[in-house]
């Protein structure tokens, strides 16, 4: 997953490009470059592995605003080593074809070894490179950028959103196939860019490629060649409000101003969505059927969106009692899809090829598919039967964290819904859910005030901890992955959370003086002897959500019967924790290493 950008416009075009590729840095770090054809007929080509603010350290805006067609890149290696030679844009052997590419060319070698023995020569080690010399091969006299593309992309196996300038005309042409790639006009150009985020403020609407649609842009505006051989462009897509980047508030970071507008977040989400779930207004709005119409139903995503489909599980299963899976998406391919069943794919980004893949899967007689995201003009939205806007607001860390709440409460208030539309619910379960409901803004802001403190000395206690355990039992549990997540991406330091329960079939083993073990604590009784056998060994406790009472002078742990997606706001002292011990070891937490917010290849 890269970020990809493309300007051709009457003049700055290589600046038009650096300046939204730096909007779509969070889609992956590793390299940036941009090439741009100069009035003159020369080409700039520059490509770093120090981030897109270095290109414009490299070119001066003298040089990029006398240009008019551009492509830049910013990359998520996947082929081929990080290195300024690896980075894209990619050249053809003579200079004239420049390609950015996000997704995997499944049949690159043996592309490869054809175009070499054509007399091809290859400068770099990754996949894409095959295609610039496709597109050489194929742009022979008489033979436009479009059909050459077209001709190239016939011969690629895998995904694809491709760009390609061609620096002797000055025109650049796209085409995308499982991989997300728009186009926008403002009055004086047009974009081509991975997602909107590039363009926003620059454009009020888009259009979005549909798998191997091709737009040519020349001198007249963007030519469309359909995959249903229509000309006509693609509809129009308002740029959506959470396209709009966040600031970092009182932090140098962005994920400190995220994890602090949780409980904003978490008002703007239940006041929008509560007042329709006694009525069932909220699930029938959706179009979703009776829940009697389903046997059951399976939450699908990836890393921290699949943990809010786990929370929100818990509602149709504890509140309904409606059976439920949380499927990986990844690993979709090896599973059966059930028949009747009501599917809830969850991704923030609504971009992750694992999630879109998984629902590649779906039998043709198949139940409802709803998608829970941030972003509701992405793949998975248009995908779907009904789609839910989590109302989140832009994220801009890589980690999850306002996401995560956002979708976990979005999910609660459809499912609770659901529930009341099909009259399935337990009253008294349906009551103190709603409670819950209704406090959890004022649960996330306290949690966010009491843990600032306890969060950085805990960093500095356990800074030089070698690895974690993470602990809940059953709707605690998935806070405690939540939790183990947060502190691999962002710390680098090994984290894994068990069932408390487990602890004892083995991994009490790795127990030792100082161990650091946070328990999340949804008032299961039984978490008190988890806890004393880990004492027992020497561990540190850390214990997220307990309920202390002083009695007589000694404390006492009132249970706490939770809701039935578990101790939402006991994820925030596990957020903040990672990230102060993330900052305490010089990390980057809005960009943590090797990885990217935008996972769009599977
Ligand atoms: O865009 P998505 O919600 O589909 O992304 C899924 C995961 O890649 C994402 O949640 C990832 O696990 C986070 N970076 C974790 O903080």
């Amino acid at each position: 997953m890269c970020g990809i950008t493309a300007f051709r416009g009457t003049t700055a075009a290589a600046t038009r490009a650096r300046t939204a590729l730096e909007r779509l840095e969070y889609r992956g770090y590793d390299s940036a470059g941009i090439a741009a054809r100069r009035p003159d007929g020369t080409t700039l080509h520059e490509r770093t592995v120090r981030g897109v603010a270095a290109l414009a350290a490299a070119v001066g805006p003298a040089e990029t605003d006398a240009t008019t067609a551009a492509v830049g890149h910013t990359r998520w290696a996947t082929h081929g080593a990080v290195t300024a030679q690896n980075a894209h844009p990619i050249e053809d052997c003579g200079g004239r074809v420049f390609v950015v590419h996000n997704g995997i060319v499944e049949n690159a070698e043996a592309l490869r070894t054809e175009l070499r023995a054509a007399g091809h020569r290859f400068a770099t080690e990754v996949d894409s490179e095959v295609i610039a010399h496709l597109i050489e091969q194929a742009l022979r006299p008489g033979v436009d950028l479009g059909d050459a593309l077209v001709a190239a992309r016939d011969r690629l196996e895998g995904s694809w959103a491709v760009v390609v300038l061609d620096a002797r005309s000055g025109e650049i042409a796209g085409t995308a196939h499982a991989s997300p790639l728009i186009c926008a006009e403002t009055g004086d150009g047009v974009y081509l860019a991975s997602d909107v985020g590039a363009v926003v403020g620059e454009v009020a609407a888009f259009r979005v490629l549909e798998d191997d649609d091709v737009v040519e842009v020349g001198g007249a505006g963007p030519r469309w060649h359909r995959h249903d051989h229509s000309t006509r462009p693609r509809g129009l897509w308002p740029v959506p409000r959470t396209a709009l980047l966040g600031s970092t508030g009182r932090h140098d970071d962005h994920m400190g101003n995220e994890i602090d507008e949780q409980p904003a977040v978490a008002r703007r989400v239940v006041d929008a969505l509560s007042p329709g779930i006694a009525d069932g207004r909220l699930w029938k709005g959706l179009g979703l059927p009776p829940l009697d119409g389903v046997d059951r139903v399976c939450v699908v995503g990836c890393g921290t969106s699949l943990h809010a489909g786990q929370a929100i599980a818990g509602v149709f299963e504890r509140l309904a009692a409606l059976p439920t899976r949380a499927l990986v998406a990844s690993e979709a391919v090896h599973d059966l899809w059930e028949p009747r069943t009501l599917v809830i794919a969850i991704s923030q980004s609504g971009e992750t090829a694992d999630v879109l893949r998984a629902l590649d899967r779906l039998p043709a007689r198949r139940g409802p598919v709803l998608a829970l995201t941030n972003s509701t003009s992405s793949s998975l939205a248009r995908r779907s039967d009904a789609v839910i806007d989590c109302l989140a607001g832009p994220e801009v860390g890589v980690a999850a964290t306002k996401t995560f709440v956002a979708q976990v409460l979005t999910g609660v208030c459809v499912a609770l819904s659901g529930v009341c539309a099909s009259g399935r619910a337990d009253a008294a379960r349906f009551d103190a859910d709603l409670r819950a409901l209704v406090a959890a803004p004022e649960a996330l802001r306290a949690a966010v005030e009491e843990w600032r403190e306890p969060s950085a000395a805990l960093a500095a206690e356990f800074a030089t901890a070698s690895g974690f355990l993470f602990l809940g039992r059953g709707s605690g549990l998935v806070y405690a992955a939540e939790g183990a997540l947060k502190l691999k991406e962002l710390s680098y330091r090994w984290a894994e959370h068990q069932p408390a329960g487990e602890l004892k079939h083995g991994p009490l083993a790795l127990v030792d003086a100082g161990t650091p073990v946070f328990v999340v604590d949804n008032g299961d009784p039984r978490l008190d002897v988890d806890i004393a056998e880990v004492t027992a060994r020497g561990g540190r406790i850390v214990r997220i959500g307990e309920r202390v009472l002083t009695v007589g002078g000694s404390a006492v742990h009132l249970p706490r019967s939770g809701p039935s997606w578990g101790p939402l706001d006991g994820v925030v002292p596990l957020q903040m924790f990672a990230r102060e011990l993330a900052l305490r070891l010089g990390r980057n937490v809005d960009k943590p290493r090797n990885l990217a917010k935008s996972v769009t290849v599977s």
